[in-house]
């Protein structure tokens, strides 16, 4: 035991530390609970009688050096910087803070917004959740289309004749204008539309669309052509061509799907437009009188157009991104990509 005092003794007076962790491990080394010294203590209690007054008095001692020598080093590591944090060093360069940038998706809705801004269209916008009636009776869908068809909606509740559920298009904002606002109209109603879908390079259960409408008196089908090329012009370049191929749409008659010369090829075929040298970019047509009226908009006055268009598709065609689900996977490497663009 006399050894053992004797170790520390010459261990405690050759004790450095730099940091106030480091005397506090010191001081749990020596005095804490299961410490060297407090172990010592209990050694005492097997000392023999007449030794015990020797031991106890060099025992003493011991600790009183340890919590001294303790105190001591507590004190150094103070004036020397106070605490533990590192010391500042003024010369180093500041850290550099990565800014954010603005995703692909709203900068193409943006994009698409201020073109059709610039024609006079404002914007509106309607819920996600929504009834059948806004997103398919109002629009002319038969009771039987197989769009209402669990496989394509998601249902929210299926009871009644009116369920409620998360909107499959931004047509409905359509609607919710038509019934709302005064006439004329001439609107683009971007946002997020839902659809039961298994999720691919060239599908998503989440997207975007930009619905556009514009109705007044006398809106004809060439009305329609020249803003749907206007907007491909501004979109895609100045030399770029519109192609409208004869398609359906319950909500519009005639209808119409708009494709766009490709913007790669300049029209000579490659492998984004699959050899045609054209890439379908929106569905479009005149507003059919059932869904004016459905909406009390007197068909026998008024007439109009409207056109959809997918923000995923426009901006993959833009950018020629080939993997949809890139855009949802908000991997940094692909979104820098766009730092330059923005
Ligand atoms: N709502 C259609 C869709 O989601 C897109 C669309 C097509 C909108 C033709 C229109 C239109 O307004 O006239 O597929």
């Amino acid at each position: 035991m006399k050894q053992k005092i004797e170790d520390l003794l010459s261990k405690i007076e050759s004790l450095t530390a730099g940091k106030l962790q480091e005397v506090e491990e010191i001081r749990v080394k020596l005095l804490g609970k299961k410490g060297e010294i407090t172990a010592l203590f209990d050694e005492f209690r097997n000392v023999p009688a007449e030794q015990k007054r020797e031991f106890g008095q060099k025992l003493n001692v011991l600790k009183t050096k340890a919590a001294e020598k303790i105190e001591e080093l507590r004190q150094k590591v103070e004036e020397m910087g106070g605490s533990d944090a590192p010391s500042f060093d003024c010369t180093k360069p500041g850290d550099k803070y990565d800014l954010g940038t603005r995703h692909p998706i709203s900068v193409t809705r943006e994009e698409i917004i201020s073109i059709f801004s610039k024609f006079g269209y404002a914007v509106a916008e309607g819920p996600e959740i929504e009834d059948d009636w806004h997103v398919f009776g109002a629009l002319n869908f038969p009771p039987e289309h197989p769009a209402r068809d669990m496989q394509d909606t998601f249902f929210i509740s299926a009871g009644g004749d009116n369920p409620i559920l998360l909107r499959t298009h931004t047509s409905s904002v359509q609607v919710r204008s038509m019934e709302r606002m005064p006439l004329p109209i001439r609107i683009v109603c971007p946002g997020r539309v839902f659809r039961n879908e298994a999720i691919s390079a060239r599908a998503h259960c989440i997207f975007h669309q930009v619905e556009g409408l514009y109705i007044d008196k006398n809106v004809s089908f060439a009305d329609l052509k020249q803003a749907v090329l206007l907007f491909a012009r501004e979109m895609f370049g100045e030399e770029t061509q519109i192609r409208l191929r004869p398609s359906y749409f319950p909500f519009t008659e005639p209808s119409a799907e708009v494709d766009v010369s490709c913007n790669i090829c300049k029209g000579k075929g490659c492998n984004i437009c699959k050899g045609t040298g054209w890439l379908e970019i929106m569905g479009c047509g005149m507003v059919d009188p059932n869904v004016l009226e459905a909406s009390g908009i007197d068909s026998k006055e008024y007439s109009g157009f409207a056109f959809g268009m997918g923000v995923e598709r426009i901006a993959m065609l833009k950018w020629q991104v080939k993997d949809l689900r890139h855009y949802f996977e908000n991997d940094v490497r692909f979104l820098r990509e766009f730092e330059t663009v923005i």
